[in-house]
Parts: structure tokens; C-alpha cells; sequence
């Protein structure tokens, strides 16, 4: 259902500008948006209208199906400006790649790549000014799609919406993170929808993410749903065990996010001489190596989250400490992700994209 045709880009710019309003020391992930965004319908069979206006409300019918049957999904990315004000994004083909494989599993139409490239750089490129220099800074870009048709009728919608919206953004989790390992609460199954960027993995999250918080803990590890033996993601980032000096982190599947971080971690450790080993990783393992001392670190991994530490995991009663070694592999991988990101080092994997 990829359209062939690619309609001209509108765009319609502001006439008032919110950036000198922003205090960007002090934003909320994802909550300040910037002076534009992007929308384009699927109507007749067709993406259409693809458009670039101010940032504002939209106006939808209560019975679109998004509402009644969660059929959306998403993407998270980032732009990174360098100390000369170029502006990067990472891996941005790899997003791409990843909505559409999402939308697929929705049944959602796929959205062609020349719209989505021509919108996300023009949008870029229009809000550039909220985009801050230094590490830690990035503009936080989501691209989404959801179902606008009207019906509550339990079937794929014949309408949808595709937008990006693009928020600045510092740090997603400040300080480190505790989490929990599931043993009752599964994020994904076999055959299901793990592996997509669904709106409705992550909303799935939020009732025993809240009661791991009761509990102390900021996150679930969760594993898989059958068992509880393996373990698979944190919260919303992949998860990386640091056994002696060994990376361990599961292989991707039907219930594994395939997450760009993930991937370049991976790639860093490996061009480190790193030994890294991507299997299944038992709950059992990583209980018995934080017993015996040989589990030096966790980590998770995202777009949002960059590279995130593991301060303490609980399973059933116990809670296992971990100090962070003076060789950390996590900031080890952060910094040497984050130079890449933000153009400070070279890019030997040539993951960076220029936004001219
Ligand atoms: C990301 O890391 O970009 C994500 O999509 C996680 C999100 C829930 C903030």
C-alpha cells in the first residue's frame, strides 16, 4: 500500500516564534514542542496533503478508531546541533525502516520515504533555533500514525494520519535506575506485537510499572512470558548485563524492540574488542552473578534514554546492589555514542546524516 506518488510538501510557517520563551534548562521530556510539525492523511488509498504548519491542536471525531482500538504506532529519534550549529540525526534510516515495520503489523499503510525524509529534514531545518548545542542536548523528534477513519467497527481503519512532532530535550531518566524483574506481568508474547513501536506496548507498561514504583524501583525488566526465565527489555530501552568483562543482551524477536541504540551499542562494543554475546540471558545467570560478584553492570539503551545504568535489580524478596566500576562499559558506550551524535569525534561507522 506504499503510494508512489509524492505530493509537494506544504508548508505553512508561524508568524510568531515561541522559542525565546522556552527555558531550556529546564524542560520536561516531551513536553515543549517546537514551533512546527508535520501531518499527512491516507485517504482513498492515498497519502495526501502532505503538510508542515505551526504546532497546534488537532480537531478529530471521538469515534476515530485510534480511540476505541489503539491502532497507532510511533518512532522516537533525535537531532543533535554541534558547537559550528550544524545539525545531525542519527541513523534516521533505520526509523524509517522501523514505522514501517510497525504500521505492518498494524495493518497499517506503509508511509513512503521520500515524504517522510523531505518532511523530517524540512521540519529540522524550520525549527532549528530550539535545537541547543552541548552533549546531553537534542531535539527529541516523534513521528507517529494513527487511525482517523470513523467506525467503531473492530476492523483496520481506511483513514489515517501520519505526523512528526519535535520537542528539545535534555536527559530522560536523571540519576540512576532501579528496576525489578518481572515475574507476574509480561510487556509482549510469542506472535504478538513486542517488536513493534505500538502506542499500546508502552500504556501496557504503566499499571505494573506502577506498582514496581511502590516498591522502590523506577522500571520493570521484563521477560518472557511464558516462564519468566529470560530476560528481554527495561522499560522503554533494551537491556545490556556486563558479566566480567563480557556484553551480554538478548537477541531481538517477536518480542524484542530491534532498538537503533541496541544495535549501535553493540557495533561500539564490537569495534572496542569487546567480547559481546547477543542470546538469551537467564534470570538465573545474572541472580547468580550478582551473587557472586561477577556481575558488574547493567544497563538499558534508547532513543530517549541514550544509555541508562541499573543502580539495583529486585527479584522475588531480594534487592542485588551494583556500584559502577571504575571502567564502566555504560559510560564508556555513552560517551563514545554521544561524540558520534553530536559530531565532537569521527564516525567510523558513518551513522551521522547532515541535515543541510
Ligand atoms: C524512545 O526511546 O525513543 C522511546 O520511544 C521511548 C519512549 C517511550 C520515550
Amino acid at each position: 500500500m506504499n503510494s508512489s506518488i509524492t505530493p509537494k510538501l506544504n508548508i505553512l510557517k508561524t508568524e510568531t516564534s515561541r522559542v525565546k520563551e522556552v527555558d531550556f534548562d529546564n524542560l520536561v521530556f516531551g513536553s515543549t514542542f517546537t514551533d512546527h510539525m508535520f501531518e499527512c492523511d491516507f485517504i482513498n488509498g492515498e497519502w495526501q496533503n502532505p503538510t508542515i504548519r505551526p504546532y497546534g491542536n488537532l480537531s478529530i471525531s471521538p469515534g476515530a478508531k485510534v480511540f476505541h482500538y489503539g491502532q497507532a504506532v510511533f518512532e522516537g529519534m533525535k537531532a543533535y546541533k554541534d558547537e559550528d550549529g550544524k545539525v545531525w540525526l542519527f541513523r534516521p534510516q533505520q526509523n524509517f525502516e522501523r514505522i514501517n515495520k510497525s504500521a505492518k503489523r498494524l495493518a497499517i499503510p506503509e508511509f513512503p520515504r521520500d515524504i517522510f525524509f523531505e518532511a523530517l529534514t524540512t521540519l529540522v531545518r524550520m525549527d532549528k533555533e530550539w535545537i541547543q548545542p552541548g552533549l546531553g542536548n537534542s531535539l527529541y523528534i516523534r513521528p507517529f500514525v494513527m487511525a482517523t477513519q470513523v467506525g467503531v467497527s473492530a476492523s483496520p481503519s481506511t483513514e489515517y494520519k501520519f505526523m512528526i512532532l519535535a520537542a528539545p530535550a535534555q536527559a530522560y531518566y536523571t540519576g540512576d535506575v532501579r528496576v525489578v524483574i518481572a515475574d507476574h506481568y509480561s510487556r509482549a508474547a510469542n506472535g504478538g506485537v513486542g517488536a513493534a513501536k505500538a502506542a499500546g506496548n508502552y500504556g501496557a507498561q504503566f499499571y505494573p510499572t506502577n506498582l514496581a514504583r511502590e516498591k522502590g524501583f523506577h522500571q520493570v525488566i521484563w521477560t518472557d512470558d511464558s516462564e519468566h526465565k529470560y530476560l528481554e527489555e527495561a522499560g522503554t530501552m533494551n537491556v545490556f548485563f556486563r558479566v566480567n568483562d563480557t556484553l551480554i543482551t538478548a537477541p531481538v524477536s517477536d518480542r524484542i524492540l530491534d532498538g537503533v541504540t541496541r544495535k549501535s551499542v553493540i557495533d561500539i562494543a564490537k569495534h572496542n574488542n569487546i567480547d559481546v554475546e547477543v542470546r538469551p540471558v537467564l534470570v538465573s545467570e545474572i541472580v547468580e552473578a550478582a551473587k557472586d560478584g561477577s556481575l558488574k553492570e547493567i544497563f538499558g539503551a534508547g532513543t530517549a534514554a541514550v544509555i541508562s545504568p541499573v543502580s539495583a535489580i529486585g527479584h522475588k524478596e531480594h534487592v542485588y546492589e551494583l556500584t559502577k566500576p571504575e571502567d564502566s562499559y555504560s559510560a564508556r558506550f555513552k560517551k563514545d555514542l554521544m561524540s558520534i551524535q553530536h559530531n565532537i569525534t569521527e564516525d567510523p561507522f558513518g551513522w551521522r546524516f547532515e541535515v543541510k
